[in-house]
């Protein structure tokens, strides 16, 4: 068994293909989290504990086994931030693949996470730090660069190019061919049938860039700010607190 290190706790799904792996086959120990959040440090999480923060990577790596893993929630920043954190240490980074998926003809990097259910074509590249959710259908031909995350149920067609820091979100569909430029966003739902800039938002069927008014901006942005002064954001609030609940 090779020792694992997750940075950013309160994942489970990570935690669950862990298990899963394992049972097919072991290969991760699963030693312990580290986080950048304070107040999780000496807790545990799904059984296991939050050993500390980044301070405690020397000492982790003086094992020369151990492996890390940085999960991706929040932000594509934040989730670069972890990975360029690890990165600059030299550790070394696991992938995680259920064992159901079929990887042969598949190029795979470092540090990624293929979930349960997704099915790859041949002749598929996938780089770096890329996460596909649950039931990610990728057609051959593909080329997936770093840090993009496939969202569950979503359809990638074959010969699409996946630039890096991609967001495809639950459900979308990209239709054969087409290039989604470098940290794009797609919709939730949407179906993509032209090439998407760098940078850009689309949503929608077909998918189409997102216009917010100058007006609908600021109360973006003040929303954020000020989560909590607004009720339809309860539900969030309230799963946030559930995961709270579930260290111990
Ligand atoms: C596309 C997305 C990133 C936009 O988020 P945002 O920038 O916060 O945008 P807002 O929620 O302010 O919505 C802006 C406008 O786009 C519309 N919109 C947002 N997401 C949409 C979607 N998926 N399809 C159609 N319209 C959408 C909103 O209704 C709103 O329209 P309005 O201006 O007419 O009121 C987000 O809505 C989304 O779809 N995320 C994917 C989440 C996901 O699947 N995650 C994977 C989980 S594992």
């Amino acid at each position: 068994m090779k020792k694992l290190i997750i940075y950013g706790a309160l994942v489970p799904d990570t935690v669950k293909l862990i298990d899963t792996i394992n049972d097919s086959s072991p290969t991760w120990e699963l030693i312990g989290y580290i986080d950048d959040n304070k107040e999780r440090h000496c807790k545990t999480f799904m059984d296991y504990p939050i050993l500390g923060g980044t301070e405690i990577i020397p000492e982790l790596i003086k094992d020369n086994d151990i492996y890390f893993f940085a999960t991706y929630y929040g932000k594509l920043s934040g989730f670069k931030n972890r990975v360029n954190i690890l990165e600059s240490y030299g550790c070394k980074f696991a992938n995680l693949i259920h064992p159901s998926i079929n990887i042969k003809y598949v190029k795979i990097g470092k540090g990624c996470f293929l979930a349960e259910g997704c099915n790859l074509g041949a002749n598929i590249e996938i780089g770096n730090y890329v996460n596909a959710r649950i039931r990610a259908v990728i057609c051959h031909n593909t080329t997936i660069e770093d840090f993009s995350f496939i969202g569950p149920n979503s359809t990638v067609g074959s010969g699409v190019v996946l630039k890096e820091g991609c967001f495809i979100g639950t459900g979308a569909t990209i239709l054969r061919t087409k290039t989604l430029g470098k940290a794009s966003t797609i919709g939730a739902g949407a179906m993509v049938v032209k090439n998407v800039p760098d940078g850009i938002t689309v949503v929608g069927v077909p998918a189409k860039k997102i216009r917010k008014s100058l007006f609908k901006r600021a109360i973006h942005w003040i929303k954020r700010q000020y989560t909590f002064l607004f009720s339809k954001n309860l539900k969030e609030i309230t799963f946030k607190l559930s995961q709270k609940t579930q260290l111990k």
